[in-house]
């Protein structure tokens, strides 16, 4: 009886241990920063909606399949690959999932080190008092300075890769879902307490209407792809990450139920973080279609004109930076595990040469910003080119990958092996997600999406 105590108490603190730190790897710019901006510049409700519906039935029975993956592989990416592959009498071609998750891993973390830079810059500025009474114009010039400023931007990318590059080197993961634990409710905490604020001295109404009200015509072609790669990109699919974390998933815990715990808290946050940003933009009559800039210049102002608005607003942008180092550890595990492993190099060894390799790759962002702000190619900046190709066909593509290799390669004794908690019912509806609905929705989308746009682009 003793005994039989001990170790359901020892399964829930590790399967808490587990929600904890993929939480972690999942809630980052994402959440605080990209979820309003696209929602901003697609078109809003009809945006959150179709991404909504995008995250309950394409991507998470594909996170589902990715953990799945890495719980029964335990290991880098690609070898996990080659192993259940092996398993399942497949091609060992399947390992393209692998190695395609190494490669978007490190080219999102070479523009998301970028953006978490700007929150380290943020800090300084809002303990400095530069946004003291401030008016919105004040906040939009100081955030036009920094980004013409390169060698500010690649000081701060520079920081924040040096503090990843230390947490995987060491690869202290105890320590990342300590922190995850400790962050997440007092991330919570501030979102909600921010959203009350705004929603006090901004326009609550304008921002509930344009978050909650769908206008289907506002939903553009390309919005729906938008709304897809961002489900992926959230909920950190495709890039390997989720089989990293996956190795360590604690046994005779529900997956399903875990996975689900962890979406419910990422899309509350985006929720929130949107509730805090939008009632600002509409009663200072922004465009919320302003782009990548929408958090960073209508929150500075919000704290500006708020009573100890400095320290609040360094402490937001402190967990906006210390939410963006979680994740960015998950964007670079599996490239230096892979690499360490592989060739049997020193862990830290592997990670700087990574780390290298994440930090020259920046400097494209870090320049289309500045001095190549001229340059676009197929009518995009170079850095929205490198966001589209990554988070709307790269992780999509790795995600269609993985649900038709564990919804139709891997035999279902093994799946339900892996899944042996979960409820028959639970086990037909995500394996049925993932053969019917998950990787046919996403060519449905990429067809639908990308045919005008090529179209536009060839004629
Ligand atoms: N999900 C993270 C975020 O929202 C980004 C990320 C993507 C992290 C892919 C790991 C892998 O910020």
């Amino acid at each position: 009886m003793n005994n039989h105590y001990e170790s359901r108490r020892r399964g829930w603190r590790r399967s808490w241990s587990f929600v904890a730190a993929t939480t972690g790897a999942t809630i980052g710019l994402g959440n605080l920063w990209k979820f309003s901006y696209l929602a901003g510049e697609n078109g809003g409700a009809a945006f959150v909606l179709a991404y909504l519906i995008c995250i309950v039935v394409v991507a998470m029975p594909v996170m589902i399949a990715e953990v799945v993956l890495g719980s029964r592989g335990r290991s880098n990416p690609v070898s996990t690959m080659r192993d259940v592959s092996l398993e399942a009498g497949a091609s060992s071609a399947w390992q393209v999932i692998g190695w395609l998750g190494c490669i978007a891993g490190l080219l999102v973390l070479s523009y998301y080190s970028v953006i978490a830079g700007w929150g380290f810059a943020y800090i300084g500025k809002l303990l400095g008092g530069e946004f003291v009474a401030a008016s919105a114009q004040l906040s939009g010039d100081s955030f036009n300075s920094l980004l013409a400023a390169p060698e500010l931007l690649v000081q701060w990318q520079a920081l924040f890769l040096l503090i990843i590059l230390l947490v995987v080197a060491l690869g202290v993961r105890r320590g990342i879902s300590a922190a995850a634990r400790l962050l997440l409710p007092l991330l919570f905490i501030m979102l909600i307490a921010l959203a009350i604020y705004s929603s006090q001295v901004g326009d609550f109404k304008a921002a509930a209407e344009f978050l909650f009200k769908p206008d289907f015509s506002a939903l553009s072609q390309e919005a729906l792809l938008v709304a897809l790669g961002h489900a992926f990109f959230t909920l950190s699919i495709g890039v390997g990450a989720m089989m990293a974390y996956g190795a360590y998933v604690p046994d005779q815990r529900s997956i399903t139920g875990m996975v689900s715990t962890v979406v419910l808290m990422d899309t509350l946050v985006s929720i929130l973080a949107g509730l805090a940003i939008f009632p600002l933009v509409f009663s200072l009559n922004m465009a919320p279609a302003m782009g990548p800039g929408l958090m960073f210049v209508a929150m500075p102002y919000g704290f500006g004109n708020m009573i100890y608005g400095n320290y609040f607003g360094a402490l937001f942008f402190l967990m906006v930076s210390l939410a963006a180092i979680t994740s960015g550890v998950a964007l670079l595990e599996p490239a230096t595990s892979w690499l360490a492993q592989q060739f049997r190099w020193w862990r830290p060894a592997a990670a700087v040469v990574m780390i290298i390799v994440v930090w020259l790759l920046g400097l494209v962002t870090i320049f289309s910003f500045n001095i190549w702000q001229h340059i676009e190619v197929f009518g995009m900046s170079v850095f929205n080119l490198l966001d589209f190709v990554t988070a709307n066909l790269l992780l999509p593509i790795g995600g269609v990958l993985i649900a038709l290799f564990v919804g139709w390669k891997m035999r279902k004794e093994v799946l339900r092996d892996e899944l042996y908690v979960e409820s028959p019912q639970i086990f037909w509806l995500w394996r049925w997600l993932l053969r019917y609905i998950a990787a046919p929705g996403v060519l449905v989308v990429f067809l639908w999406s990308l045919y005008p746009w090529l179209k536009t682009q060839l004629v």
